[in-house]
C-alpha cells in the first residue's frame, strides 16, 4: 500500500484572476517544495497558459476540469484534449458532481470524455460520489458502482491504470460537511475491491482521493486511511496557507 503516492490536486472552480493566480501558484511551489507527495492545480481553461508558465519548471503539475469529448470540430465553446496538452496539462477533472448535475453530464458522457482524455494522453481524474438522497436510501455503493461500470465498459479495465479516480460524496461538496475518515475508507475499498475483482494489479495501483471538504484540521486523518490516496481540493485550494497545509499532510 505504501507504494502508492499520494497526490493531492486542487479544483480551483470558476476562481481566480491573474493576479491571485500568481500569488497563489507562487505559495504553492515555495511551499510544497521537496514534498514526496504529488502536488497539481486544475485551473479554469483561460488560466492554462499562465499556470504553465510559472508552473512548467516546478514540481506541481497542472491540469483542467473538464475536456470535450470530442477532438474537434463545430462544438462552440467546448475544449478538446490536446488543447490542453498544448498547454502542458497532465490532469483532466471527469464527471465532477458540478457538472454531472448542472450540465447534464451522465455516466455515458463521462466515460466518452474519460477515454477522450486518455487519447489525448491526459490523465483523467474520473468523479464519483452519491447524493444526500442516495446514501439515506443505502444506494452509494450501487451509483458509485455505476459510474465506475460505464467508464470501464466504454474505455476498458485497463485503462484505470492510466487515471486517477476521486470519491466526492456530493453531500460533503462545498458544505462543509466531509465525510468521516471511515466513511470515505467505506466506500473507497469497495472501489478498489470492485476493481480487483477484474483486475487485481491495476486495483492496488490506482490512486484513489477523497473530495468533499477537505481541509487543513481534517485532511491528516482522512489521508491516513489505508484506501485513500489523496485528495481532490476545492475550496480549501484557493487558500495558500490551507493548501498547503493539506499537501504537507500527504507526505508518505
Ligand atoms: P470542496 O470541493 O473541497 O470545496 O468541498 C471539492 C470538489 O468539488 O472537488
Amino acid at each position: 500500500m505504501a507504494a502508492r503516492p499520494k497526490l493531492i490536486a486542487g479544483n480551483w472552480k470558476m476562481h481566480g484572476s491573474i493576479g491571485q493566480n500568481r500569488d497563489l501558484l507562487h505559495a504553492v511551489v515555495q511551499g510544497t517544495t521537496g514534498l514526496e507527495a504529488d502536488v497539481a492545480v486544475c485551473v479554469p481553461y483561460p488560466y492554462l497558459s499562465q499556470t504553465q508558465s510559472l508552473l512548467q519548471q516546478t514540481h506541481v503539475s497542472w491540469g483542467a476540469q473538464n475536456v470535450s469529448q470530442h477532438e474537434k470540430g463545430a462544438y462552440t465553446g467546448e475544449v478538446s484534449g490536446s488543447m490542453l496538452t498544448d498547454f502542458g496539462c497532465r490532469y483532466a477533472i471527469v464527471g465532477h458532481s458540478e457538472r454531472r448535475a448542472l450540465y447534464g453530464e451522465d455516466n455515458y458522457i463521462v466515460a466518452l470524455k474519460f477515454k477522450a482524455a486518455q487519447t489525448a494522453g491526459l490523465i483523467p481524474i474520473l468523479c464519483v460520489g452519491e447524493t444526500l438522497d442516495q446514501r439515506e436510501a443505502a444506494i452509494t455503493e450501487r451509483v458509485v458502482a455505476e459510474q465506475l461500470d460505464a467508464v470501464i465498459e466504454l474505455a476498458g479495465i485497463a485503462s484505470l491504470a492510466k487515471s486517477v479516480l476521486a470519491y466526492e460524496p456530493v453531500w460533503a461538496i462545498g458544505t462543509g460537511k466531509t465525510a468521516t475518515p471511515e466513511q470515505a475508507q467505506e466506500v473507497h475499498a469497495f472501489v478498489r475491491n470492485r476493481i480487483a475483482g477484474r483486475d487485481p494489479g491495476v486495483a492496488s495501483g490506482l490512486q484513489i482521493l477523497y473530495g468533499g471538504s477537505v481541509k487543513a484540521s481534517n485532511a491528516a486523518e482522512l489521508f491516513s486511511m489505508t484506501d485513500i490516496d489523496g485528495g481532490l481540493i476545492g475550496g480549501a485550494s484557493l487558500i495558500a496557507d490551507e493548501f498547503i497545509k493539506i499537501c504537507l499532510a500527504g507526505k508518505n
